[in-house]
């Protein structure tokens, strides 16, 4: 392949370029500078309290997920997790005296997972700065808005509530607000007549299951740097 090369891209303004970049080297499994392959050698925690349709993406990705966390017993994200041969485990809210006490457990049972990047992938607790402040720009979260549009819980139905006809998804670094870290990617994704909360999240997830392994590899992999608000890719591109 005969790219030219370019550093620091704005990552939203490089999408297509910072994809065919990783996906190539994925495929190649092309060392980096320190001579190890990039895709293969990251360690990733996910927290999730859902189906988990994106932790499977992150899977299928080839991403290494090394622990499933969740907040509830009952989420099918940790059976994904114990059918991929990873680590689970459950931290309940309930079983904590408060916010605080719960954020430093879950903080403690990451960290000694020792993640290059966490990801939350439908996620459903606000996580405090007990924990926020332990993994700084190594937290990914997934909405399904495009952010600052429709920020919270119920993003899909505000959105179809209010008659937009374009919403999508934003992948962002998590800092101490909610849905507010400077964004990594967004898709937008049409909202079609007929409608429900249903149909247009699964068109959204789709999205989102092609940009979180993306952002999530990149971001373990230290490729990513902020500057305010911006996300900036330190990896050499390929601009096609
Ligand atoms: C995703 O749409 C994510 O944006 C939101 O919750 C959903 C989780 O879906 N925060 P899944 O559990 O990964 O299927």
């Amino acid at each position: 392949m005969n790219h030219t090369r370019r550093t620091g891209s704005i990552l939203s303004r490089r999408l297509a370029g910072a994809a065919t970049w990783w996906q190539h080297r994925r495929r190649n499994g092309d060392a980096d500078e320190a001579g190890e392959s990039v895709a293969d050698s990251r360690r990733v925690v996910v927290l999730a309290s859902g189906n988990g349709s994106n932790l499977q993406a992150l899977l299928d990705a080839g991403v290494e997920v090394v622990l499933v966390a969740s907040d509830r017993a009952d989420a099918y994200a940790l059976e994904r997790g114990r059918l991929a041969g990873v680590d689970t485990a459950v931290v309940r809210p309930a079983d904590h005296p408060d916010r605080p006490a719960f954020d430093r457990a879950l903080r403690d049972l990451v960290a000694a997972a020792r993640p290059d990047a966490v990801c939350l992938a439908g996620f459903m607790r606000i996580l405090g700065p007990e924990f926020v402040r332990a993994f700084p720009d190594r937290i990914v979260n997934t909405h399904p808005s495009l952010l600052p549009a429709f920020r919270g819980a119920h993003a899909v139905r505000d959105a179809l509530a209010y008659g937009v006809r374009v919403s999508g998804c934003t992948v962002h670094l998590v800092d101490e607000e909610v849905d507010h870290g400077p964004v990594l990617f967004q898709a937008a994704v049409p909202v079609e007549d007929g409608d429900d909360e249903a149909s247009l999240h699964e068109r959204i997830k789709r999205e989102e299951h092609r940009l979180l392994p993306l952002a999530v590899g990149l971001v373990a992999a230290g490729r990513v740097r902020t500057d305010g608000r911006r996300a900036w890719l330190t990896a050499e591109v390929p601009v096609d």
